[in-house]
């Protein structure tokens, strides 16, 4: 089963993936061939990245995964660039694109071909603070729970049919900083908890709405 990750700053998330793939927990080792279980075979053939000087690049090199760095400037538009990712989605048969803190909006060019093989992690309980600084806009709010999405990815800004949500609880002693520590700790429980299911085709997309069994 193959996955391609699009980020944009640090990578963790990446690494979260990367680390479940290379302790057996996506690979299938942890758990014995049966009917029940089959021997699951995830691997990050690629990483996408719209910022050559980010983190994840460095972490991708660590790692051994090729990377498609690029500079958004040096592409007459989006739809341009686009074009090239997939088709180096493509060539490599991708089968499941993760969004991990990939800080773009993407267009039809890319949403229409990957629709249903395209997530992204949030960090807020969608609907609730879509866009940019979830984190701050929850505490700013004053919401007392929030937490983390995952989601397929349509043509919207942080919308998409939902695979599975988090909670997370805000204390009045909650800083930014604090409450995304906690925040990411669950994103790196999460993401390949779904990513397993999905690639187990345990996920079905029906309309606007997911059914995991
Ligand atoms: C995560 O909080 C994710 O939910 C959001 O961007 C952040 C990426 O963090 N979309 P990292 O680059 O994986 O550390």
């Amino acid at each position: 089963f193959r996955i391609a990750v699009f980020a944009s700053g640090s990578g963790s998330n990446f690494q979260a993936i990367a680390d479940a793939v290379n302790a057996g927990r996506l690979a299938g080792d942890s758990v014995t061939d049966s009917p029940m279980h089959p021997r699951l075979d995830v691997r990050i053939e690629l990483l996408v990245c719209d910022r050559p000087k980010a983190q994840v690049v460095e972490r991708a090199r660590q790692l051994g995964v090729p990377a498609f760095v690029f500079r958004p400037k040096d592409y007459a538009d989006r739809e341009t660039y686009e074009k090239e990712i997939l088709e180096r989605l493509q060539a490599l048969e991708i089968d499941l694109v993760v969004m991990a803190g990939y800080m773009r909006l993407i267009t039809n060019v890319l949403v229409e071909p990957l629709y249903g093989r395209l997530i992204n992690i949030h960090p807020s309980l969608l609907p609730s603070f879509p866009g940019l600084d979830a984190i701050k806009q929850a505490l700013d709010y004053g919401v007392k729970v929030t937490g983390v999405t995952v989601h397929y990815v349509d043509g919207g800004m942080d919308t998409g049919p939902i695979i599975a949500q988090r909670s997370v609880e805000i204390t009045p002693q909650d800083t930014e900083e604090s409450l995304a520590a906690r925040i990411h700790e669950i994103e790196h429980v999460l993401l390949p908890q779904v990513i397993e299911r999905i690639a187990r085709g345990q996920v079905q997309l029906q309309g606007n709405i997911t059914i995991t069994s």
